[in-house]
């Protein structure tokens, strides 16, 4: 991620905004599905981006990078224009263009332009659109990423990058969410081609380049998992099993297979419950992708398995706990708003860690690793944190 010196102008997005699309698909529940969107107009940005807030809500419109807002029903929000050279529609999203090629995206603004490898670009997408833009900041790479307002969502280019910033070339955009999901999931449903799969892992997935060929709309589209209260009671999230065409994984085959034996008294059966959380998560098909697997008020249990790289860097608007399951996981941990370096964490399986509010961290797995994410969903936790009224670490040692 050069910043400095913004890429060459790409292909000219051939997009007519006014074009409606049948994909516009029902939002996937969400992956944290108890929490957003909850709080339109809510502060969840922390106190030192309240410029570019500002900016992004101001209707003057006073600098040429101040973010517009656009208005309008579902069914013009989707602009996707006709297939280019390569079989791809390019978008247009608010005063952000996007295209893509066979290799790569090319992401447009005002005041830049940006160029990311497909297969990145795709993944980190897939994510943003199946858990409903995530808490705080999804930053696809060091340039492009969004901002949960909770029932609105900023789109951003260089916001979080020193360099840009300093050039005033970044660029920020605010939209309701409806307009921005409905846009990322028909970009993500044209560009992911047949046998690309951007939950799996680089070992059980086809390549995402090329002309394009095909889609793999099952997969860009699938359920989420989001409990209830917890996986495997009546009427909640299901246990997984073959039968349920969910086999244990290549790198799990020693992970035992056997379930709790729950002896509830009478009156209870609904109540007292257990599952082997290790031989569910031996079962998941998809990586670094949090289910909710248990609920109690805003206490949410996010496990999931994890391999290659995270293919966003999160920057928090509160604390994230970490409990290492099995095997290893590398994170890198930045300042959220710069990407100064602020540490490396290296983590066993047993070890915890409590991610501040104020960081961005990006994990890398060399195998296949169990995760357990602890969130917090509470609603009110962004401005407390943002406004000074709660620390942005959980504990001082
Ligand atoms: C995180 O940003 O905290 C995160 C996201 C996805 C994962 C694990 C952690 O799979
Ligand atoms: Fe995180």
């Amino acid at each position: 991620m050069t910043a400095t010196q913004p890429p060459q102008p790409q292909p000219d997005p051939q997009s007519d905004p006014q074009q409606s699309d049948p994909q516009q698909s029902d939002p996937q529940q969400s992956e944290f599905g108890s929490q957003p969107p909850s709080q339109p107009g809510s502060q969840a940005q922390p106190e030192t981006q309240s410029q570019s807030e500002s900016e992004s809500q101001s209707e003057s419109g006073s600098q040429a990078r101040s973010g517009s807002r656009s208005e309008g029903g579902l069914g013009s929000l989707v602009g996707g224009g006709a297939p280019n050279g390569a079989g791809y529609r390019s978008f247009v999203l608010g005063e952000f263009t996007f295209s893509r090629d066979d290799y790569f995206v090319y992401v447009g603004w005002p005041t830049g332009s940006h160029v990311a490898s497909a297969d990145a670009f795709l993944k980190a997408l897939q994510r943003d659109v199946a858990w409903e833009f995530f808490y705080g900041i999804v930053n696809f790479d060091g340039v492009i990423g969004t901002v949960n307002h909770y029932g609105t969502v900023d789109l951003f280019a260089g916001r979080y990058n020193d360099a840009w910033r300093k050039a005033e070339l970044d660029h920020l955009q605010n939209f309701p969410t409806p307009q921005i999901r409905a846009t990322f999931a028909a970009m993500l449903d044209d560009w992911t081609n047949h046998g690309f799969d951007p939950f799996a892992s680089p070992d059980e997935t086809g390549s995402a380049f090329g002309p394009k060929h095909g889609n793999n709309t099952p997969a860009v589209t699938r359920r989420r998992v989001t409990a209830t209260r917890m996986v495997g009671l009546h009427g909640d999230e299901p246990l997984r099993s073959d039968q349920t065409g969910h086999r244990v994984n290549r790198q799990f085959t020693d992970v035992a297979q056997d379930e709790p034996l729950v002896e509830a008294a009478a009156g209870f059966e609904d109540q007292v419950h257990a599952f082997n959380l290790f031989g569910y998560l031996s079962r998941s098909d998809v990586t670094w992708n949090p289910s909710v697997v248990s609920v109690c008020r805003h206490s949410l249990y996010c496990p999931t398995t994890e391999e290659y790289i995270l293919p966003i860097i999160h920057g928090n608007d509160r604390v994230e706990w970490f409990l290492q399951l099995s095997d290893t996981i590398y994170w890198d941990v930045e300042d959220r708003d710069s990407g100064a370096v602020r540490s490396k964490v290296t983590m066993h399986p047993g070890d915890v860690a409590a991610m501040p509010a104020d960081i961005r961290h990006q994990g890398y797995a060399p195998k296949r690793a169990m995760l357990l994410v602890w969130e917090n969903a509470d609603p009110d936790l962004p401005h407390l944190i943002a406004t000074g009224q709660l620390p942005t670490n959980p504990i001082d040692i």
